[in-house]
């Protein structure tokens, strides 16, 4: 048997699906994910959401604004597609550096998505205009209708508008976001290239038995909701092969205490504060660490033609398990923290 490795340095990573809220709640959650990740694809579900090209570079200036200037870390911005976006708009947007993807939420999938597309052929021109221009659709790949069980939206996206959106436009270049099936893993890896999928670390560390084995748990409530461990199994498999189409997003989605302990608690899992000492140790159990890198620092960006970032990470293996944060505290309330329900003996030293 070989020695287990003590230290892994890798290339700094990024967080390719990323909620920051704004205000208060953004200065608070920010520096959770600008202690690792050097730029993050930011979601434009506010309310009222990130419509236009101006809404977006508004949005940047105030995300700016909230960042120590000691501190580097690059906002990359994305625009929340309706059926009254521009296609104009969009192209101008992303040709001005303000916008680097659109976000398409099919109307009513998930928290803030009530203006999101109801009738996807009405936003045919828009994806036209960016598989032209070479911009990324971003997609929250859950049917919404109420005859599908919530289990089962992912799986029937696929078929029913993912399958048919690709035929129609070939080379527009897709992210299915946070994928949690093996119906999803499957579908990107027998694809031709242009489809990649992100990957949160909730979907690859805990199972639906967590959220609602022994009592539910509502802070592991998210969209797509969590599935049966046997998806969870195929999304590890995606994530640890070397395969440079499937790279993390965290879909960190801070909501306070109060919104998610309710009659309707809200969706969304805040796991930005140790999302890669809890990845370092899922890889490292799965003997993958060397495909750790891969996962959260490099597929991702060519997958935007990004350069990779310059500065490197260290993490090192400890002999105590990492005393993880369990709320962050805001002058709004507090968030709870993601547990993952598992020891994690890997610390970030730079
Ligand atoms: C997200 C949120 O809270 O904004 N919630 C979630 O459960 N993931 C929305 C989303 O990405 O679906
Ligand atoms: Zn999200």
């Amino acid at each position: 048997m070989t020695a287990k490795q003590n230290e892994l340095n890798i290339i700094q990573p990024d967080d390719w699906h990323l909620h920051i809220r704004d205000s208060e709640i953004m200065k608070a959650v920010l520096p959770a994910t600008t202690r690792w990740a050097a730029r993050a694809i930011i979601m434009p579900n506010l309310v009222p959401p990130i419509v236009t090209g101006a809404d977006a570079q508004a949005y940047a200036n105030r995300i700016r604004a909230c960042i120590p200037n000691d501190v580097e870390f690059m906002p990359l911005l994305t625009l929340y597609l309706t059926q009254e976006t521009n296609p104009a708009d969009v192209v101008q947007a992303y040709r001005d550096g303000i916008i680097k993807a659109v976000k398409l939420y099919p109307a009513g999938a998930t928290t803030n998505s009530h203006n999101g597309v109801k009738d996807i052929k009405a936003v045919y021109p828009v994806l036209e205009a960016m598989s032209d221009a070479g911009i990324p659709l971003l997609i929250h790949g859950e049917v919404t209708d109420t005859d599908i069980d919530i289990f089962d939206r992912e799986a029937v996206f696929i078929e029913r508008v993912l399958d048919p959106l690709r035929a129609e436009y070939p080379e527009l270049k897709i992210v299915m976001e946070h994928i949690t099936t093996r119906q999803a893993a499957a579908y990107v890896l027998n694809s031709s290239s242009g489809l990649a999928a992100s990957i949160t670390p909730h979907h690859l560390v805990v199972n639906r038995n967590i959220m609602l084995s022994g009592g539910i748990r509502p802070h592991y409530y998210c969209l797509p909701v969590l599935k049966r461990e046997s998806h969870r199994l195929a999304l590890i498999d995606a994530a640890t092969k070397g395969d440079k189409r499937f790279f993390l997003g965290t879909d960190s989605a801070p909501h306070l205490d109060h919104a998610k302990i309710d009659l309707c608690g809200c969706a969304g899992v805040f796991n930005a504060p140790h999302t890669i000492e809890i990845l370092a140790q899922l890889f490292d159990n799965l003997d993958a660490l060397h495909e750790l890198e891969g996962f959260v620092s490099l597929n991702g960006a060519d997958f935007y033609n990004l350069p990779y970032n310059q500065h490197k990470m260290m993490l090192k293996r400890v002999q105590t398990p990492l005393k993880m944060k369990k709320k962050l505290e805001t002058n709004q309330g507090n968030i709870t923290v993601f547990d993952p329900q598992m020891p994690v003996y890997w610390q970030i030293c730079s």
